[in-house]
């Protein structure tokens, strides 16, 4: 083979790579299953199925949320067994970081810790627990706690440092 013949035929089977590539491609858009399934509330639901947290918070008397399926009708029953709560009851989803001060979390009863920002007033402190600030967590991390949730477990935290 000389060179003529090796630059023909290396041509050749360019363009062949070449066409074949583009026929793969214009086959695969033909045959590719739909990707976009937002509208599709079954497939939304089989997809929070699989990727729901493998664990869920238990308390006793509380129906845990993602325990079941249709989630958002636990999530409902959570709510309202939130809302019959007292603050103190609601505290205990605080307790972990508001009793022991980690992460120099202002604790509960601690006139010190909280003298610095009982200056800001109810307002910023109730947006602060509801929205997170600095290492917290929004709601301390229960998303299932209503906005008057989180204000009653403040009124409660502020009223131990009264
Ligand atoms: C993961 C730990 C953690 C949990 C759980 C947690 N907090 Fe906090 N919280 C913090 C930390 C840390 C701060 C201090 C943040 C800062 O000022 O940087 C804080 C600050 C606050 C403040 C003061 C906000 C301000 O504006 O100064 C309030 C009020 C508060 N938490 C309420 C709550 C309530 C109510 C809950 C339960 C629903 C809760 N926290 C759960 C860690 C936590």
């Amino acid at each position: 083979m000389n060179d003529n013949q090796f630059a023909t035929t290396l041509m050749v089977i360019m363009g062949v790579l070449i066409a074949l590539t583009v026929f793969l491609i214009v086959i695969a858009n033909v045959l590719m299953p739909r990707t976009d399934f937002s509208g599709d509330s079954l497939v939304q639901g089989s997809v929070e199925e699989r990727i729901k947290p493998i664990g869920a918070l238990a308390i006793a008397g509380v129906t845990p949320v993602n325990a079941s399926e249709g989630g958002s009708d636990t999530n409902l029953a959570a709510n309202d067994a939130a809302a019959s709560k007292s603050p103190a009851d609601l505290y205990t989803a605080c307790a972990a970081c508001h009793d022991s001060g980690v992460l120099n979390a202002p604790k509960l009863g601690d006139k010190a810790g909280w003298s610095a920002r009982l200056g800001k007033g109810a307002e910023a402190l109730y947006s602060g627990a509801i929205n997170g600030i600095g290492a917290m967590p929004a709601k301390g991390g229960r998303a299932d706690y209503s906005d008057d949730d989180i204000k009653a477990v403040v009124d409660y935290m502020l009223e131990s440092v009264q």
